[in-house]
């Protein structure tokens, strides 16, 4: 809201410099002239491109979107809530105060430095029975968490929908099943509130959206087993990409964005499947090096996967192609 008052401010402050810069044309004194003229179009024109810009943050931030919510009511079965409990910890990273089960919420805000600078305010919010979801449909959770949209259509942000996108009609119900099922827990995070740079990184797209593409039709995952295929989806579903890159050669470091993960595709092949698995398990790699639990959600990852589903990980890892270029680059960050 704040920003779209500071949007009409700086369109308010173009027009009135627009109107200064055509006055002091007429100026008598040549220097006083040209000084208006060039410092008052000079102004104009930034007060412009941030008024614009901001507007453009503000209505992607906070315009409804499109994609409709599915008309679906999720029955709670034994398998259902097995399965989403395991799947729900791909979601502790960030939506939990202790790393853990239940949902309770994020404990800090993911937009701004421990000494409070930062993009603004945004929480992880609270997906226990006890926080707002409960007045969600089945469908919008599943939208939320598929297509990247809250209760009322709008782009949320951070949150890994990207990742999400694939993830199948079974799974996203499981999910849907054991958020509904957890304690609930009265706490509330504080809303979200995104400051002036926040929104023009918004409305640059510097910063995207969680927002996808609408899914209608029916969504199926390769059948579970020890396969290169099921790993790829169980991969693509926990957002390895995130940080590990697009392709799994390593993430570029960018001070806004994920933490930057090394290359997989050299580091993974190197490794035996019983020693990949106990790399997830243990945070400890073949080599000795510890994993940073803070940078490396080992342990959200150790809980969401059984050995076989780390086992089909290994093999799709295994079975990608080896890009040495980034190796060398990653060799040295990870080194
Ligand atoms: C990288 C951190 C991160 C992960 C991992 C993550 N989320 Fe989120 N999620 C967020 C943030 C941040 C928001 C709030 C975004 C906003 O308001 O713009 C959010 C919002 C949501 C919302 C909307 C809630 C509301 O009250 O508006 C739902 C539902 C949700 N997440 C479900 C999930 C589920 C289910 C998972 C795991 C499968 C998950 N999230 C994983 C960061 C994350
Ligand atoms: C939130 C970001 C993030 C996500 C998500 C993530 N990783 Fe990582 N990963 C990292 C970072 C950063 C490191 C380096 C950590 C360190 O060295 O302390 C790492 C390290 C690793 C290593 C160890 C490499 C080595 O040389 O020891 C493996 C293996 C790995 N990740 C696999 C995965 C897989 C598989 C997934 C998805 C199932 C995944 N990661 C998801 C950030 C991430």
């Amino acid at each position: 809201m704040v920003q779209i008052v500071v949007g009409v401010v700086f369109v308010a402050l173009t027009i009135l410099f627009a109107i200064l810069v055509v006055r002091v044309r007429g100026a008598k004194n040549p220097l006083a002239r040209w000084l208006g003229i060039v410092l008052g179009g000079l102004l104009t024109v930034v007060f412009a491109l941030v008024g614009v810009v901001d507007l453009a943050g503000v209505y992607r931030l906070d315009a409804p979107r499109g994609n409709p919510a599915r008309n679906v009511r999720v029955a709670m079965t034994a398998d259902r809530l097995a399965r989403g409990e395991h799947l729900a910890h791909l979601c502790a990273s960030c939506h939990s105060t202790t790393g853990d089960l239940p949902l309770d919420g994020g404990r800090a805000s993911m937009l701004s430095n421990p000494d409070g600078s930062g993009l603004g305010t945004l929480y992880a919010p609270n997906l226990t029975p006890g926080g707002p979801l409960k007045d969600w449909s089945d469908g919008e959770i599943i939208r939320a968490i598929r297509e990247g949209v809250d209760k009322d259509g709008r782009a949320l942000i951070i949150m890994p929908s990207e990742s999400f996108h694939a993830m199948s009609d079974a799974d996203v119900q499981a999910l849907v099943a054991y958020l509904r099922s957890q304690p609930a827990v009265s706490r509330q995070t504080p809303p979200r509130d995104i400051g002036l740079i926040g929104t023009l990184l918004v409305g640059t797209g510097l910063f995207p959206t969680a927002v996808q593409a609408p899914i209608a039709q029916p969504v199926a995952a390769p059948p579970a087993g020890v396969t290169a295929e099921y790993g790829r989806y169980l991969v693509s579903i926990a957002g390895c990409q995130v940080c590990h890159g697009a392709d799994l050669t390593g993430g570029r470091s960018d001070e806004n964005g994920p933490p930057a993960g090394p290359n997989l595709t050299v580091i993974v092949p190197r490794w035996t499947e019983a020693e990949f698995v106990q790399t997830i398990r243990t945070g400890t790699d073949p080599t000795r090096h510890s994993l940073r639990a803070e940078l490396m959600p080992w342990k959200e990852l150790s809980a969401a996967f059984s050995d076989d589903e780390l086992k089909a990980i290994y093999a799709y890892l295994h079975g990608l192609k080896p890009s040495e270029h980034v190796a060398f680059l990653s060799a040295q960050a990870g080194g």
